[in-house]
């Protein structure tokens, strides 16, 4: 059975869609998972501009307004079935619906990934109450992180606590928000620091995943890396890494924790 991932952020642009995909690419062509990546933006989406898919005739929308069944509104891309949105929707839709609509599915995924809505109302919710575990995203910025504090009250408030933060787009670490910092104002763990990577930009433009356009990019690899701990297994370390007595990112220790406890009884809903 499959784990369903939200992930979220009450912010647009602090790279949820493309960590998204990212995730869902390399968990298919590295790890051999199933993955369902389906986009849960109604109001925005663009799932399907990061995984070449530009004018797709079924979508969540139509699965939503059940027109049609999920299963027929996939599009199997880089190895992933893809569920993507329509771009222009005039008409309203249950969102809420989306977690009876994967439960249908489910059986058949390792893993299905949801690309969540920035906005506080339904649409964010519908992710929120689908998902069995919840990765918010973040910059390290005050404005951003005041978001994700919104988001973590959000989720708890639901029952569905945050599982970890992705920090992107990390940038010039001495004028920026540390990871300690962060994780001491949200009580929750840095599962993976992503940093400013320009083959984000580069991939975006040819509609490539990242992990797919370049698997030794710095993004790919912390990615891997995330990925390694919710299959449970082992992250691959430097030379370095390998010849130090401790562990000095905490990051790691986090993912090692995530990796042990992922599949345990109290993680399921
Ligand atoms: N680590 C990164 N380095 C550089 N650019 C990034 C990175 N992550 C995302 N981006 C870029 O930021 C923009 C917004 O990303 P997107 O995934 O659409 O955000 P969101 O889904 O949160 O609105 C895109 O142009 C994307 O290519
Ligand atoms: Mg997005």
């Amino acid at each position: 059975m499959a784990k369903t991932l939200g992930i979220v952020s009450i912010k647009g642009g602090v790279g949820k869609t493309t960590i998204s995909a990212a995730l869902a690419s390399d968990l298919a062509n590295h790890y051999g998972k199933k993955v369902l990546l389906v986009d849960a933006n109604y109001s925005a989406p663009n799932l399907g501009l990061h995984m070449d898919i530009l004018e797709p005739e079924k979508t969540i929308h139509h699965v939503l307004d059940k027109k049609i069944q999920l299963k027929s509104a996939i599009h199997n891309k880089f190895g992933v079935d893809v569920i993507p949105g329509e771009y222009v929707y005039n008409k309203s839709l249950n969102c809420l619906k989306l977690r009876d609509k994967i439960n249908t599915i489910k059986q058949n995924y390792d893993f299905v990934i949801l690309d969540s809505s920035p906005s506080l109302n339904d649409e964010i919710l519908s992710t929120i109450l689908a998902s069995d575990a919840l990765f918010v995203v973040t910059t390290p910025d005050y404005p951003t992180l005041s978001c994700t504090l919104k988001a973590a009250k959000l989720a708890k408030q639901r029952g569905r606590p945050m599982t970890g933060i992705i920090i992107n787009k990390i940038r010039d670490p001495r004028f920026e928000l540390s990871l300690k910092e962060i994780e001491e104002s949200t009580g929750i763990p840095v599962i993976a620091r992503i940093p400013d990577d320009k083959t984000a930009v580069r991939a975006a433009f040819t509609r490539i995943p990242i992990p797919i356009y370049k698997k030794n990019s710095p993004f790919s690899k912390e990615i891997n890396r995330l990925n390694s701990a919710i299959t449970k297994n082992r992250e691959k370390k430097s030379f370095i890494q390998k010849i130090l007595p401790f562990e000095f990112r905490k990051e790691r220790i986090n993912r090692a924790i995530l990796r042990e406890n992922f599949y345990t009884p109290s993680f399921k809903k």
